[in-house]
């Protein structure tokens, strides 16, 4: 099910990300770059900037880029797989899978979701004639409108009813099961998942229908039924209210725990709110907000039960994607009101003081944490740093987060910084000889290189043979070998193409950061004093390794044992150095 490596090369060196972006957004050309303002994020003036010749995109407002395959999965909100086959429909390709591998049942996939969009203007159609089912929502304060955008329906009572009203062709069973509308028992007799529940579509990020959540309409137990697991849905991954949210252009997004608290909050006009699926939020589901917005506020209940969900939130899924910019914030509301019960007794003016005063998370963190121990004793400030350090240590090393939250922690303790922080950062390699460089330089050094290289492909040219850097022992050494290599192959590889060549691998990431840097689509150097800087550069590599390779061979001559190849190795590198 793999989409061929060289075809998703070759499609992104046939799109043109300006025509790509441009059919999205409208494009300004300024200079050698087009312009416009950034569709991730609210500004005035334009800092989203695209460069035609290294077909990738730069945000200088918020740091977003790409390629146009990165453009067209966030913008779009497709998947990878989905962006890809978006590209190669605007330039006309089938898209082209790995040999041995089975094209993916995109197609039937078409005809599942085709299928899902009928079974859900048939329950809608249901709920418009059945006063039980439109009584209870009435009753509950839903207005037909917001029903009907959200997309309301309902499932009648009976054990046959898709079959009667789709057909009863084993294909539509069939996919009918796939899609677990029908639970088949051991007999192989199948039946209706849902009957005599309010059911609600659950959309994916292109707003088609994938699963249902169906709510009883009195007290009876279990109170919501939700599909399972199934090739289109996919539960940790999706959010309620995602898909409709985005022209809305939000600036921060509040997680609810109940489809009914996300359609109250739209009701009231509150509609930047999405709820989780019966599950408690995982990173994935944080991933994919932080990906549209920098703030994320979980709403809670006021009670026990509110708190142990924010606490498992703060100890399980938060800290890790504290990166810098990003802000979580907790509301907690008070007991024994959900969103939807609180809107609707106090209005939409007073529910905003409580959205418009959120705990942090760094708040709730220390607060949860200070309930636990006793500072006036020693032993209390040495609890305090044991329970604190697991989790301040999930925080992304070096972010503004990780640095403030030590801070506190220090200042709570009386323990300096660096002493708590110790095992983030282990004790730097004491480097033996003298070798011309200490360490950070020699890192940051190949860094540059690669940098200027992504930049200036033309830079390849200058070093004859890339394997020969291929013994300096430095981290990333392969990348930038891997790099000198591809580009020698092909000067006329964009950064688009690097990029994609790399996405989702272990370089992905040094790639990421490297690109992020402003200085990718500034002309800020003078070509020809890149390229002098260049050839000192990758000669201090060579030098590197040439000092690195004579101490070795020096200590092995200390114990007699260099053969004749190597003495000679030795006699070369000495020549060469003096
Ligand atoms: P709640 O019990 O808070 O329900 O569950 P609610 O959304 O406020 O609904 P009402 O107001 O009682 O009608 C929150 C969410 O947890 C999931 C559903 O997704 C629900 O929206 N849930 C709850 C289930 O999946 N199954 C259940 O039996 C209960
Ligand atoms: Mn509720």
């Amino acid at each position: 099910m793999r989409i061929s490596h060289h075809f998703i090369d070759d499609l992104i060196s046939r799109v043109d990300i300006i025509d790509i972006i441009d059919s999205y957004i409208p494009l300004r050309k300024t200079g050698k770059n087009f312009a416009a303002c950034c569709p991730f994020h609210q500004e005035k003036t334009p800092s989203f900037t695209v460069n035609p010749d290294k077909q990738f995109y730069y945000c200088f407002g918020c740091q977003a880029h790409g390629n146009a395959l990165t453009f067209t999965m966030e913008y779009a909100h497709l998947d990878y797989v989905e962006a890809i086959h978006e590209l190669a429909s605007r330039v006309g390709v089938q898209v082209v899978y790995e040999q041995g591998s089975a094209p993916t049942s995109l197609e039937q996939h078409d005809e599942l979701y085709q299928l899902m969009a009928e079974v859900a203007h048939y329950y809608q159609q249901q709920l418009r004639r059945t006063d039980i089912a439109k009584n209870y929502l009435k009753n509950r304060g839903l207005s037909g409108e917001i029903a009907k955008e959200f997309g309301l329906g309902y499932a009648p009572e009976g054990w046959n009813n898709l079959s009667k009203h789709l057909g009863s062709s084993v294909k539509i069973q069939e996919s009918l099961i796939k899609v677990g509308l029908l639970i088949e028992n051991d007999k192989k007799q199948s039946y209706d998942r849902f009957r005599h529940r309010i059911m609600f579509p659950i959309y994916d990020q292109r707003g088609r229908v994938i699963a249902f959540g169906g709510r009883v309409l009195d007290d009876s137990k279990p109170k919501y039924l939700n599909s399972p697991e199934t090739a289109l849905f996919h539960k940790s991954k999706t959010l309620y209210g995602w898909h409709r949210i985005k022209k809305y252009h939000p600036d921060k997004i509040i997680i609810v725990e109940g489809y009914l608290d996300v359609i109250a909050l739209a009701q009231y006009g509150i509609h930047n709110v999405v709820a989780t699926l019966g599950t408690a939020a995982t990173q994935e589901h944080l991933a994919v907000l932080f990906r549209q917005v920098a703030e994320v506020i979980f709403c809670f209940d006021g009670d026990a039960a509110g708190n142990k969900a924010a606490e498992r939130i703060l100890k399980n899924v938060a800290l890790p994607l504290l990166k810098n910019g990003r802000l979580i914030n907790f509301v907690f509301l008070p007991q024994n009101n959900d969103p939807d019960t609180l809107i609707r007794q106090i209005g939409r003016e007073k529910f905003d003081t409580y959205l418009n005063a959120p705990t942090p998370l760094s708040k709730f963190l220390f607060d949860s944490l200070l309930e636990q121990v006793n500072l006036n004793h020693l032993d209390g400030k040495a609890r305090l740093i044991e329970l604190a350090t697991p989790l301040l240590e999930q925080l992304p090393p070096q972010s503004s987060h990780a640095t403030l939250f030590w801070n506190v922690l220090a200042n709570l303790t009386g323990v300096p910084q660096e002493k708590l922080m110790k095992k983030n950062f282990p004790n730097p390699k004491v480097h033996t000889g003298k070798s011309i460089f200490s360490t950070p330089p020699i890192n940051t050094l190949i860094q540059k290189i690669i940098k200027n290289l992504l930049y200036y492909p033309k830079l390849s040219q200058f070093v004859v043979n890339p394997q020969e850097l291929a013994n300096v022992n430095l981290p990333d050494i392969n990348l930038l070998v891997e790099l000198l290599e591809l580009y020698k192959g092909n000067p006329q590889l964009t950064l688009a193409r690097i990029y994609e060549y790399w996405r989702n691998t272990q370089y992905s990431h040094i790639i990421e950061e490297l690109n992020g840097q402003k200085a990718l689509l500034t002309e800020s150097y003078v070509e020809e004093h890149v390229e002098k800087e260049f050839v000192e550069e990758i000669k201090c590599l060579q030098d590197y390794y040439k000092t690195q390779r004579i101490e070795s061979l020096h200590r092995k001559a200390q114990f007699g044992s260099l053969s004749s190849q190597e003495v000679q190795e030795l006699n070369t590198l000495l020549l060469s150095k003096s």
